[in-house]
């Protein structure tokens, strides 16, 4: 990031103390930051912070004469390499979508022909509300990046969609949309590329009302398909029974058993990376009865004959014609965790796997955070603890990355 111009643009969110450690952390990789606040910005947080951190004057209105006649906002977009709106609010966004520029911000949003990244940070209502999902698929049409928002606790005491995303996830995606190895002047890191992820549990019938099935909520294979759209792929996603909305411009194929999930992802192939963040079942009945199984007798035993189910994993990592460049299986487990996860790693032919600790009590299981430890031909790494939709932008970047140097490697 050394040298590199961020033009940071601030709604006026709550989330805009965030983008003051987003400027510190940008300055720290040697980052030179400019910060235009929108009018709400200001409200939340001082022009005068991020001129002190920034050490550069901060913008405020289009209409100070003095700035544009100091610096016009064409200026202010030439002399940028990206810009980034966080936080990115659903008025900002439905300006953006609308092509509005009554103010400094989005004068330059619309003069800019640079790269925009969005880190947007509203209300869960506002963001499910289907104003702002025509908003945010119009600006991916126009080739805005996104990153985020999270899912979590907000301000207003909701839960759920909505909170901006964390100031190093908003640096990954920074650093991927810098790489100038992408494609296209306003692609994302994931631009042209293909991802396929499974998510959630499988269902294996019993009989017509009756199945197995495990705890996998499929929270964080549904983030993996949002963080991997908003860096620009085309995604799908196959989806075992989940209680989860669709994600915004993702192909989701619904499945309900480990047979039906592998018929699926093997015909969403070819794919660049594919991630198997499902929870298959490893066993189904055996014979699946035609009709609702009666207890022969009050008090008596019955049994149920299993049978093993393909491994979609091990699967798609066999070597074969369109094997993903990049497989990445997840192993949940609740004892010798590195140890089991690289056996792993190595019998299903995975090129990485995320390991994590599902013993009851982390919260791991269900919940929104998680703390993993990334498995390599390289080594271990352990990473902090953090949401899972942050894993998922990070470990997507890190995948973006990862296919540029095997794409430099080929060429
Ligand atoms: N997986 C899969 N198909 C299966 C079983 C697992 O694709 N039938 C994938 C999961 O999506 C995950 C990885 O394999 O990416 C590890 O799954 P896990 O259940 O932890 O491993 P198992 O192979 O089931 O091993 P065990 O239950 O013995 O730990």
């Amino acid at each position: 990031m050394q040298n590199k111009r961020i033009l940071l643009i601030v709604g006026g969110g709550i989330a805009a103390y965030k983008s003051l450690e987003l400027v510190r952390r940008l300055k720290e990789r040697g980052a030179s930051v400019r910060a235009i606040l929108t009018k709400g910005g200001a409200e939340f947080v001082t022009p005068l912070s991020f001129s002190v951190l920034t050490e550069e004057k901060a913008f405020a209105d289009l209409f100070d004469l003095k700035d544009e006649a100091e610096i016009g906002h064409i200026r202010l977009s030439r002399e940028a390499d990206l810009i980034v709106v966080a936080p990115a609010t659903a008025d900002l966004l439905a300006k953006m979508a609308q092509g509005l520029a009554d103010d400094l911000a989005t004068a330059v949003l619309l003069a800019t022909d640079k790269r925009v990244l969005a880190a947007p940070a509203m209300n869960v209502r506002m963001w499910q509300h289907p104003a702002t999902r025509r908003n945010i698929a119009t600006l991916r049409t126009d080739g805005i990046a996104f990153v985020g928002p999270d899912e979590g606790e907000m301000a207003c005491g909701e839960y759920g969609l909505g909170r901006m995303a964390e100031p190093a996830a908003i640096l990954d995606a920074i650093a991927g949309l810098l790489d100038t190895k992408t494609t296209g002047p306003l692609a994302g890191p994931l631009s042209g590329r293909r991802v396929l992820i499974t998510s959630g549990p499988t269902h294996e019938p019993i009989d017509p009302v009756r199945y197995l099935a495990n705890r996998s909520s499929g929270k964080q294979g549904h983030a993996l398909a949002r963080a991997a759209s908003a860096l620009g792929a085309e995604v799908t996603l196959v989806s075992g029974p989940v209680a989860l909305p669709d994600p915004p411009g993702v192909r989701v194929v619904r499945v309900e058993t480990a047979h039906e999930m592998l018929a699926a992802t093997l015909a969403a192939l070819p794919a660049d990376i594919a991630i198997c963040a499902a929870a298959v079942a490893d066993w189904r009945a055996a014979d699946e009865a035609p009709q609702k199984l009666k207890k022969e007798r009050e008090g008596g035993e019955a049994k149920l004959l299993l049978a093993q189910n393909p491994d979609i994993l091990a699967t798609l990592a066999k070597p074969a014609l369109k094997r993903p460049r990049l497989v990445i299986g997840f192993a949940a487990e609740t004892e010798n965790l590195i140890e089991n996860a690289s056996a792993k790693r190595r019998a299903k032919g995975a090129d990485w796997i995320v390991a994590n600790d599902v013993w009851p009590g982390t919260g791991a299981m269900g919940g929104d955070h998680t703390q993993i430890h990334l498995i390599t031909g390289a080594g271990v790494e352990d990473w902090p603890p953090m949401s899972k939709d942050e894993m998922a932008t990070r470990l997507l970047a890190r995948a973006a990355d990862a296919l540029s140097s095997l794409r430099s490697a080929a060429e």
